[in-house]
């Protein structure tokens, strides 16, 4: 699959191990940045995979900051983007097949390096369940168009 990763001054270490992780699985990966290692503000970063994403660049996205929830409330903000914040591997499974999830994220002030690769793992493995899943998503696309 390709991949979008992306991250603010909070997550450069664990981004670049989930880097290798993806690639190890075999997909192609585009990092978003930021790589610096300079503070700098999350949602720059939650937008840039958002697009990635919803242009169809990537098949979806990781995010990554301080608790993940910051880059993906700036990465819920471009329409079509379903970011969900994981910190555990059912819920990483769960946004997959519920929620169609197009970008998984997630907090390297929360969880340790091997917790990341699972949840990253579960979420990749897992597989859209449709039916009355999707009914809700279009109820979801519904919201976004009223605007
Ligand atoms: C940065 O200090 C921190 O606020 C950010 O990484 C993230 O946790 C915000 O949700």
């Amino acid at each position: 699959m390709k991949i979008a990763i992306g991250n603010d001054h909070a997550a450069g270490a664990l981004k670049a191990v989930i880097v290798d992780y993806l690639k190890e699985l075999g997909h192609e990966v585009t990092d978003l940045g930021a790589n610096d290692g300079e503070m700098c503000d999350y949602p720059e970063y939650g937008e840039r995979v958002g697009r990635a994403v919803v242009s169809g660049e990537a098949d979806c996205g990781v995010l990554i900051c301080g608790t993940g929830v910051g880059i993906s409330i700036a990465a819920n903000k471009v329409p079509g983007v379903r970011a969900a914040v994981c910190s555990e591997t059912a819920t990483a499974r769960l946004v997959k097949q519920h929620n169609n999830a197009n970008i998984i994220a997630f907090g390297a002030r929360i969880v340790g390096t091997e917790l990341a690769k699972d949840i990253v793992k579960a979420y990749l493995d897992a597989e859209f369940l449709g039916g009355r899943h999707q009914v809700r998503i279009d109820k979801i696309r519904e919201i976004e168009a009223r605007g």
